[in-house]
């Protein structure tokens, strides 16, 4: 069948369920339909979001969807407008037939006629390198140790000015407000409500099965300072993945014993953002070991020119001038401060803007993989 006689079409309410069925038969299938992914991205699958779950149906129902999920980043107090792509799923039997691919080119067309600068795909396959999706900028992934974790540890002896508290599940979406008020302070983030907080919070994220997550929250003399959420996959107990933290760097680290006690776990590894100097400087001068990586997932340019110009006070502070772009069918120019930068795609463009060698113009990107992840 030609990828044209597919009809892609918009959820509404009434589909957001059939659709959630679907992602669970291919993602979820030791769960009952609906009560897998859904619940793990409460956001993504609510009715209100339900006009950005694009799918194509047979006679009997949804065979295929691509959700997506319209966010605000925040970079170095810049907000942008970023589509996020998530739950990208075929049926079984619908498979290569090119309806993902049918789906995800009419989900560039809709948001870069609504002029949003940019799609964050929570993905890195054949699927998406196709349409021009890349991984862009750096970040690091720091393990601490037991050893090490216990030099930092704070709750014995003379402090007690620090506590490290874990939140029971019930209580987790009441500290919403206090704890998004840390994450407000983030320099990289999301754009974050209070209700979106608790939601996130109480997502099933931190009730799966295969993983034990958790919520710590530390306090200096009675208030949040920081907080981390680290999980245990179980299929490897000894290591924590921390999916996001906030606040204090020196509350972070030296809250990390008393989480490996926690879990009776050996290590606990959280990412670090590339122009986060604070926990650089701790990282190192600690000896912690760090990997550098991309960002998870991959990314690309949609509206060139509402790019161009969301960034705009990141360029007249890093170069003293505003950027220009010229597009030329699939290429782009890019000229800021009188030098010139080709791009032969809509990857290449982010490129150009968010990597860090000699030929590209290393501004910093947005920490893509917190709890709005999807
Ligand atoms: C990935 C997936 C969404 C692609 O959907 P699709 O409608 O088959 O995609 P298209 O036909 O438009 O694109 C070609 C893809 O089909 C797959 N494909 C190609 N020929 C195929 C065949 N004969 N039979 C089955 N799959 C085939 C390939 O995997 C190719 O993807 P890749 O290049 O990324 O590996 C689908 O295979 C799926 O649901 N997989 C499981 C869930 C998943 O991994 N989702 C992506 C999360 S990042």
């Amino acid at each position: 069948m030609q990828t044209s006689n597919y009809v892609v079409r918009r959820a509404s309410r009434d589909v957001v369920d059939a659709l959630g069925k679907i992602v669970d038969l291919v993602f979820r299938p030791q769960l009952p339909p609906g009560q897998g992914m859904p619940k793990e991205f409460p956001h993504l699958f609510s009715a209100d979001n339900a006009h950005n779950l694009y799918y194509v149906a047979d006679e009997n129902g949804p065979v295929s969807m691509v959700g997506v999920l319209p966010q605000k980043v925040v970079i170095q107090g810049i907000t942008m407008n970023v589509a996020s792509i998530g739950s990208v799923v075929t049926l079984p039997e619908y498979q290569g037939r090119h309806i993902s691919s049918a789906i995800l080119h009419r989900v560039m067309a809709d948001f870069t006629a609504e002029g949003v600068p940019l799609m964050l795909v929570s993905g890195d396959r054949g699927l998406y390198r196709r349409i021009d999706c890349v991984p862009v900028g750096r970040m690091y992934r720091v393990t601490i140790g037991k050893a090490e974790a216990e030099k930092f540890r704070f709750d014995r002896g003379d402090s007690n000015l620090l506590k490290v508290t874990e939140v029971r599940a019930k209580e987790r979406s009441s500290y919403a407000e206090r704890l998004n008020r840390i994450y407000h302070a983030e320099p990289y983030r999301y754009r974050r409500t209070d209700a979106e907080m608790a939601i996130l919070l109480d997502a099933l994220w931190f009730q799966r099965d295969a993983y034990d997550q958790r919520l710590f929250v530390i306090e200096q003399g009675g208030e949040p300072v920081a907080y981390v959420t680290p999980y245990q996959p179980r299929a490897s107990r000894s290591r924590l993945e921390v999916m996001e933290w906030a606040g204090s760097r020196t509350a972070v680290i030296a809250s990390a014993a008393a989480i490996l006690d926690a879990f009776g776990a050996d290590e606990i590894r959280f990412p670090v953002h590339a122009d986060d100097i604070t926990m650089r400087t701790l990282v190192k001068t600690n000896g912690f070991r760090s990997e550098q990586t991309a960002l998870q997932g991959t990314v690309r340019a949609l509206s060139a020119a509402a790019l161009i110009q969301s960034l705009e006070p990141l360029f007249v502070e890093r170069f003293g001038t505003a950027a220009e772009v010229l597009q030329q069918g699939m290429s782009y120019r890019l000229s800021v401060a009188g030098r010139d930068l080709y791009a032969d795609n809509a990857g290449e463009l982010a490129i150009r803007l968010f990597n860090h060698d000699a030929d590209n113009l290393g501004l910093p990107f947005v920490h893509t993989d917190d709890l709005n992840y999807i």
